[in-house]
């Protein structure tokens, strides 16, 4: 006759879903880094060498749309309003992250957008330089910034200084005739810095050989039980060299690969943290919602949608930081699983969602998909017909998406820096 196999007690069931703050983490495996394949499907398209750019004023990056708790890009009174790291465009493009600001930009089609200048007022943000995070409006018109206060403070400009905590300020924004401005933002409060347990301190990464993470700060409510969390990017707590690849770790490899001893210093997390007070400044760290040790150190910007009702959790990253005996192309990776915090699987087996052409591996980066799948990204280093490269510093095409339970299409390219609202205030 006939068995149906039934999944055994102890844990073992399929798509499971666990309270957001209890401890289980789910891995992003060798096993499964290991299928990463590029195609039509996840490739993405070239930039040609001549792209338009949004200003000849600052190089702009990693950009985010002004969100609802809901993730959903909101325009306040009519304007589409977005939030890039900028720096002054005659500095060499790669020492911006040095020198980097928050600035603003807004735009009543989505897509042709001015330039506002600094978000914080001069002096005021925490930290030498600002890095990435995200900008929620809430429902009484107040807008909460997040961001990574990078370095120490009043640290000047100093690429050895790789600290990194996560702060808040609240402002508000203002529309008149000429466009959008914002007021505000002056008291500024560190609201997480790594524990070393939990996530790995600047301290403990040291005697790693590779880049240290705690930031990107992106700030949403949970549809399921309507509480206020931040996802952000962290290594796992702990000395660098005193991790061990697990069997959970590496996952399902095919026989004979070996895992070379350095994958251990690869300690790339999803952190995420709950807000415990009305006005976004006390947060309790909870442990990572995803894990990528022995296989990627960075898994930068993640970021969330709930769609067709399963959560779909989206980090970028790069080819060097990949652990050794595996690679990838510089890109957008997800994940889906059945809650915040799940049993995520890779997409597409392998967790590639669109990788640069191979032709132009730095082509673009610092992709943030929208719950409308509208993937928006920079055009970072655009090789050029004589050998040569361009660099971007601007909004790359918006590409759009398909999904289906646990596989991802490219479908369509938009125009450069199409960002549309979803939603509009007042609502
Ligand atoms: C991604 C990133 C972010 C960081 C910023 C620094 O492009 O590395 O993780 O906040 O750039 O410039």
């Amino acid at each position: 006759g006939s068995t149906t196999l039934q999944p055994r007690g102890g844990g073992s069931s399929v798509d499971a879903v666990f309270s957001p703050r209890s401890s289980y983490t789910a891995n992003w495996t060798r096993a499964a880094a290991l299928q990463i394949r590029q195609d039509a499907s996840n490739t993405k398209p070239r930039i040609p060498a001549e792209f338009p750019i949004m200003t000849d004023e600052v190089w702009i990056w990693d950009t985010w749309p002004l969100t609802t708790l809901d993730m959903e890009p909101v325009a306040y009174e009519g304007w589409n309003i977005i939030f890039a790291l900028t720096a002054p465009r005659d500095i060499f493009f790669g020492d911006r992250h040095w020198q980097a600001r928050i600035g603003y930009f807004y735009s009543q089609d989505a897509q042709n957008w001015t330039y506002g200048g600094d978000l914080f007022p001069a002096g005021s943000s925490f930290g030498s330089r600002e890095w990435a995070g995200s900008t929620v409006l809430t429902d009484d018109g107040e807008v909460h910034a997040f961001y990574t206060a990078s370095g120490r403070d009043n640290g000047g400009i100093d690429p050895s200084d790789a600290l990194q905590r996560l702060a808040h300020a609240e402002g508000r924004v203002h529309v008149d005739a000429d466009g959008v401005y914002f007021t505000g933002f002056e008291d500024h409060t560190i609201i997480a810095e790594a524990d070393g347990r939990l996530y790995q301190t600047l301290e403990q990464s040291e005697a790693g050989p590779i880049i240290y993470a705690f930031r990107d700060p992106f700030v949403f409510r949970d549809p399921t039980d309507r509480k206020i969390y931040a996802l952000f990017e962290g290594n796992n707590g702990g000395v660098a060299g005193s991790h061990r690849c697990d069997r959970k770790e590496i996952g399902r490899v095919p026989g004979g690969h070996v895992v070379p001893d350095d994958a251990r210093y690869y300690t790339g997390n999803i952190g995420i943290m709950e807000l415990r007070n009305a006005d976004f400044t006390s947060w309790r760290l909870l442990p990572p919602l995803l894990s990528a040790e022995c296989t990627n150190q960075q898994t930068e910007r993640p970021h969330l949608i709930v769609h067709e009702g399963k959560y779909y959790l989206w980090t970028i990253s790069h080819m060097f930081t990949f652990a050794p005996g595996l690679t990838g192309p510089d890109g957008l990776y997800g994940f889906v699983g059945h809650g915040l915090r799940s049993d995520y699987k890779p997409l597409n087996g392998s967790g590639l969602v669109l990788g640069n052409p191979p032709d132009a591996p730095l082509q673009n980066y610092s992709d943030y998909v929208m719950p409308n799948l509208l993937v928006e990204s920079f055009i970072d280093t655009v090789p050029t017909a004589d050998g040569g490269v361009v660099y971007g510093g601007t909004l790359a095409p918006t590409l759009e998406l398909e999904l289906e339970s646990d596989r991802s299409w490219l479908v369509d390219e938009l125009p450069y820096a199409y960002i549309p609202a979803m939603t509009m205030y007042p609502w």
